[in-house]
């Protein structure tokens, strides 16, 4: 270990984040409802531009009026290069309930994006007397953003998660496809004249992961855009929850439940865990470093491993 020690991101549930358009409010009390541990209303691309305006009024209305239970409310407002975006600060911010949470920068390129929201956000904030101070998310979904994520990951005590936007991310890089993650069609190894299918956004979810976990911040997976296709949303968020991701996007409710099951340990998982504590304790407390467990090496570093399972359990059993 560095002597600079790892921070730990937010110790919150945070397995799946469902959204849904600020426009559409017949849906907020069914969000409110679901068992999505992130609310995240929109006022980014899911509203129409002409629709902005009454989408940040349904939204300020329902921070007041809307249960919204133990759930955590995020607000994913306009790109910084949009003339929308500070309306939709100012406007959320100073007449929100207490009750919100978070607010969701899209499109982030540089740390400097996060200094000129943070400088409006803490100006309001004060005006307005706001007792909770609103905590930061990001979404990664350019070019610049993954080439800069580090700093942006670093940029703020605000800071808690960063999801990676697929779309966006695709189209920014000039990627040839107009899938939203998942399996890419031309994305394959040949062996045998057999074509064997690996995953093209690996890169930058592990990038994130890796600025995440250096700067304390939660590294999310984003959208999976073919709904129907719960076989495949059930791959990809295995592949994110296997580099470490903690939670991944829904855009229909139906992807809650799937989200959900992949984002917390299973049972064998959490007593296996549990086992290697055990057994670590024991080779410890006899003056072993290393021992053999189910045939297999485990030492000091295995118990880290292990105790990673065990938080995210507590963290799910505590919901
Ligand atoms: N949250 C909660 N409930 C939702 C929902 C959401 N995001 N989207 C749909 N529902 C509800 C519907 O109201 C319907 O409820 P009912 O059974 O009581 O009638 C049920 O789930 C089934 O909905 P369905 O008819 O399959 O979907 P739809 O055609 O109404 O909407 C989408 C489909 C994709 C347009 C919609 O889910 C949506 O807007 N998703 C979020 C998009 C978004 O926010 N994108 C930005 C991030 S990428
Ligand atoms: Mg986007």
């Amino acid at each position: 270990m560095s002597f600079r020690v790892q921070p730990a991101a937010p110790a919150r549930p945070n397995r799946c984040q469902l959204f849904g358009p600020g426009s559409r409010t017949e849906l907020f009390e069914k969000m409110a409802k679901s068992a999505a541990d992130v609310i995240n209303l929109d006022l980014e691309d899911s509203v129409a531009p002409s629709d902005k305006d009454v989408a940040r009024k349904n939204i300020i209305q329902a921070t007041h009026d809307v249960d919204w239970g133990n759930k955590y409310l995020s607000v994913r407002i306009n790109g910084l290069d949009t003339e929308h975006w500070y309306k939709d600060v100012v406007d959320v911010l100073e007449n929100a309930s207490d009750r919100l949470d978070q607010i969701m920068i899209p499109m982030v390129g540089c740390a400097e994006d996060i200094y000129a929201v943070e400088a409006l956000v803490a100006a309001v904030e004060k005006a307005k007397g706001r007792k909770k101070p609103v905590s930061f998310e990001v979404i990664i979904e350019t070019a610049a953003g993954i080439a800069h994520v580090e700093e942006i990951a670093a940029s703020s005590p605000r800071m808690q998660a960063i999801s990676l936007g697929y779309a966006d991310f695709a189209a920014s890089m000039g990627m040839q496809t107009t899938g939203i993650g998942g399996t890419q069609e031309n994305y394959y190894m040949l062996r045998d004249g057999e074509k064997h299918f690996t995953n093209p956004w690996h890169w930058a979810q592990a990038k994130i992961v890796a600025a995440c976990r250096t700067h304390g911040v939660l590294p999310v997976d984003g959208p999976f855009g073919d709904f129907s296709d719960d076989e495949a949303f059930v791959a990809q968020a295995r592949r994110s929850a296997t580099l470490g991701m903690v939670g991944k996007w829904a855009i229909h409710p139906k992807q809650v439940k799937l989200s959900n099951e992949v984002f917390s340990p299973s049972v064998e998982a959490i007593a296996e865990a549990r086992e290697i504590l055990a057994e670590m304790e024991k080779a410890n407390a006899a003056g072993m470093g290393a021992v053999t467990y189910k045939g297999k090496l485990i030492d000091q570093a295995s118990m880290k491993q292990a105790e990673v399972i065990v938080r995210q359990a507590e963290l799910v059993a505590n919901i």
